[in-house]
């Protein structure tokens, strides 16, 4: 077999035990369509120039040129590139004492309001440059690369000042992630109340900011900052051109699903703790609920409702909230787990939720998210008979190899046929 990580015009993923992708081409998914996949047995996927020019049967695949280079796909399951639309990989420092003091009793909210959590980030973040933030986000950016995830987002939010915020969202674009601006993320020891910080960041940071990042983002939260707040902040990010998203209902219900909808927000993002009366009103508006079961998890909260709000027909993405806090998994296989065990989704459901409308929700659903012809040539390669083990296989080594935009980008092994 040729090497193609070092790239070549075309190639070709052959003898695929199973391809699994999201049907259609619509975005968002909801409903019954979010579970309605299109599986091939044996089967292959033809990339030309970073884009899919073909996905088929094997059987009914014509001759070849010469100069596509092959890769065996012998005993793999192929699904999308996964899409990680929730994300703050641009930290430095861990919270590991923290870990521990939540074990022995300690609650998130507590340690947060005592002036640690978030703000033990901001610490470490604001003493790093523009240099170490690079290597941060490249690094974390591998872990995920090696789960699967071939676009990811990555919200700023531990700088707070203007130099770390935008040395941070100039980080995460640098690395090729999409860049969101959390400006109201907490609020720093140098401000007195939230109201003067608000002011401050809508001034003085995000027209900076705004002309890195592709959204703004809000913590809409007792004890962070409360809808009055949100709404001034979010209108002078719309204002501005940004998409709106926010982080509500993690621990108590604010109103910020009712701001999203109101404000025409891209997404709510957490909803652990949002009520029936929210789950209706979200399925009946353009808002993408993203839950994050691995945040749940992690601080021992309940999980969000995910089957009553697909149900109810939201448009539901899936992410994994990566940051040193309260979540620190970078594995979307985790969270497929841990929808389809806890949320209530099926296999299908969790891979559409983190493929096209997690895709959707990053405003790029018409090139991710899809094996289909147009789509980028976005790849995961599953070491699995049956592609459900995405979500069956919970903690699994089964990423095999990951393509991006048509090139190997990391396999596990010098070939799969070493397997
Ligand atoms: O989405 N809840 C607010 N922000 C993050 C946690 C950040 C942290 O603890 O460092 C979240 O869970
Ligand atoms: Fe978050």
């Amino acid at each position: 077999m040729t090497d193609v990580t070092a790239g070549s015009r075309r190639l070709l993923v052959r003898d695929l035990r199973q391809l699994a992708t999201p049907a259609g081409t619509a975005a968002p998914l909801r409903g019954g369509a979010l579970g309605d996949l299109d599986v091939l047995e044996d089967a292959y996927v033809l990339c030309a120039e970073g884009r899919i020019e073909n996905v088929g049967r094997m059987r009914e695949l014509g001759a070849l040129d010469d100069d596509v280079e092959e890769l065996d796909g012998r005993g793999l399951a192929a699904v999308p590139g996964l899409v990680d639309c929730h994300t703050h990989a641009c930290f430095a420092g861990d919270r590991a004492e923290e870990f521990a003091l939540r074990a022995g009793g300690a609650s998130y909210e507590e340690l947060h309001a005592a002036g640690g959590g978030i703000l033990s980030t901001v610490r470490a973040t604001r003493g790093a440059g523009q240099e170490e933030l690079g290597e941060a986000v490249r690094r974390h950016r591998g872990w995920m690369l090696r789960c699967g995830t071939t676009t990811f987002e990555s919200k700023s939010g531990y700088g707070l000042d203007g130099d770390t915020e935008l040395a941070s969202l100039r980080a995460i674009a640098a690395e090729g992630g999409v860049p969101t601006y959390l400006g109201l993320h907490a609020v720093p020891p140098e401000f007195d109340d939230a109201g003067a910080y608000v002011e401050f960041v809508i001034g003085e940071v995000l027209p900076q900011a705004a002309k890195v990042a592709e959204a703004a983002d809000v913590f809409l939260e007792r004890g962070a900052f409360d809808a009055t707040q949100a709404r001034r902040y979010l209108e002078a990010a719309r204002d501005r051109g940004l998409v709106l998203r926010l982080h509500a209902d993690q621990f108590t219900e604010a109103g910020g699903v009712e701001l999203a909808i109101e404000l025409g927000a891209r997404s709510v993002d957490h909803l652990e703790a949002t009520s029936e009366h929210g789950i209706a009103a979200l399925a009946h508006s353009e808002v993408t609920a993203v839950l994050l079961p691995a945040s749940a998890l992690f601080l021992g909260r309940p999980m969000p409702p995910g089957r009553a709000l697909v149900e109810a027909g939201a448009a539901v993405a899936l992410a994994t909230d990566f940051n040193p806090g309260s979540a620190f998994c970078e594995s979307l296989p985790i969270v497929a787990s841990l929808a389809s065990t806890q949320l209530g989704l099926s296999p299908a459901q969790a891979l559409s939720a983190m493929t096209v409308n997690a895709a959707n929700v990053l405003g790029r659903a018409e090139r991710k998210g899809r094996l289909a012809p147009g789509y980028d040539a976005d790849i995961v390669l599953l070491d699995a008979p049956d592609w459900r083990h995405l979500a069956y296989h919970l903690g699994g080594d089964l990423v095999a190899a990951v393509i991006e935009r048509g090139r190997v980008a990391w396999r596990r092994y010098a070939s799969p046929d070493a397997q």
